[in-house]
């Protein structure tokens, strides 16, 4: 779960109202896999303490360019060559000004005139300093250098006007971040919902029945879409596993409690992904005590859950995405279950097979999509890999054909 492993990112935060804005930013990269340098200039100290950032990011805050005793070598040069990407969030007028006409008279600015790494600016600012022309030459000088711009929002501003002015949300900082080092954004703007782990059923009120599924695989496929720019709502049966930032998370415990949320929510998304096990049987009333076993046998009674695919057709113009978790015969099934259910893709996997199915970290199987002959082997690698290419072979699907209204 870390799209951005191995990546070092400077983070330059200036002063302005929205630098507690930078706190969640540096949260969010590093909850990513990223590393996270902040260099805060003499303003942006006065809004927040660079105790804060240091505390975030595990690392020592720069904010000066003349340190006693001096370190060996140039400071600004080591900082600048050392990065992937340079952001600077929240971006003050004086910085963008600066930047857009070279000057360098702080560790921050020279560091950005050093760089040749890509610059990122989210700038923040009140509307009229943000209409101003000086500030909008300065932003077409900063596109014409190759700068990178992310437009401030519209609303509420620090002093309770209402313009263009607002620093864009972390989240969509980061997913520009994201973009700039490599990782498509292609669901950007997509809604998609995503089941996963077990169900329980109640048998009284301390037993349940339920079954191995982790919850990995799907949240795997959550993640994935995250990273790749979507709007993520994970329904989740009980599991132990960390929820993804940037998602909405709901947690269900039944069948019938999964049926409801994701009828709830399933006419707003663009994909479905159907990667719960959810139980087939429950007891029809189970017992609110717990329950004796007087002659050492116990006989339940079960009926069907509800068919949470079955139907979902109906009332959604989703591109939706089934699981068959088969032991044998598992094309003819996942096959027939594709077509019963109207979905538009399955994916077939073995819960008999080494590093497949349930609990693993990795999985194998087929992706047969609406419209293809032939399914696509997934090879045996992690559920990460895995959920990254189920989504890019249903994003292809998807594209060639609009979703049906
Ligand atoms: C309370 C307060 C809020 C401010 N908010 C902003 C802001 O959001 N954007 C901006 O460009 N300047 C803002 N300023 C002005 C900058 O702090 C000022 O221009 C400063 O010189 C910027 O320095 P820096 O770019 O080196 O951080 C604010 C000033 C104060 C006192």
């Amino acid at each position: 779960m870390s799209a951005l492993k191995n990546k070092r990112i400077l983070l330059g935060v200036t002063g302005s109202i929205a630098a507690y804005k930078a706190c969640e930013i540096i949260r969010l990269l590093r909850k990513s896999g990223a590393e996270v340098q902040a260099v805060m200039t003499k303003s942006a100290t006065e809004f927040v303490g660079p105790t804060t950032f240091s505390a975030l990011t595990g690392k020592e805050v720069l904010t000066d360019m003349f340190i006693d005793p001096p370190p060996p070598g140039e400071i600004h040069l080591h900082i600048a060559e050392n990065v992937d990407i340079i952001v600077v969030a929240p971006a003050t007028a004086n910085i963008l000004a600066k930047t857009a006409q070279g000057i360098a008279d702080d560790l921050l600015s020279t560091v950005l005139l050093v760089s040749d790494v890509p610059l990122l600016f989210a700038p923040a600012m009140h509307h009229n300093m943000w209409q101003n022309r000086a500030t909008q030459t300065n932003m077409d000088t900063l596109k014409k250098h190759g700068r990178i711009l992310i437009q401030p929002d519209y609303g509420s501003l620090a002093n309770l006007a209402t313009g263009e002015g607002r620093m864009a949300e972390p989240a969509v900082v980061v997913s520009k971040i994201r973009e700039i080092l490599g990782i498509p954004q292609d669901f950007h703007g997509k809604r998609v919902l995503v089941t996963a782990g077990p169900t329980r059923e109640p048998i009284d009120t301390v037993r349940f029945i339920s079954n191995r599924s982790s919850g990995k695989m799907g949240f795997a496929l959550a993640q994935a879409a995250i990273d790749r720019g979507a709007e993520v709502t994970l329904i989740t049966g009980p599991v132990y596993l960390k929820s993804p930032e940037m998602c909405s998370v709901v947690t269900v415990e039944t069948a019938e409690d999964m049926n409801r949320a994701v009828r709830k929510i399933s006419t707003q998304q663009d994909f479905i992904i159907m990667a719960a096990a959810v139980g087939d049987f429950a007891l029809p009333s189970p017992q609110k005590s717990k329950i004796k076993l007087p002659n050492h046998t116990l006989t339940l009674k079960l009926q069907s859950t509800p068919d949470i695919l079955k139907g979902l057709r109906s009332i959604s113009d989703a591109f939706i995405v089934g699981f068959a978790l088969e032991t044998e015969d598992g094309e003819k099934n996942a096959l027939k279950k594709m077509k019963e259910k109207r979905l538009d893709a399955i994916v077939l996997n073995y819960a008999n097979q080494p590093g497949t199915g349930f609990e693993t970290d990795t999985n194998e199987g087929t992706l047969f999509l609406r419209g293809e002959k032939k399914g696509i082997h997934l090879p045996l690698e992690s559920k990460m890999k895995m959920a990254h290419r189920i989504l890019t072979e249903v994003k292809k699907v998807a594209a060639k054909e609009p979703m049906k209204s």
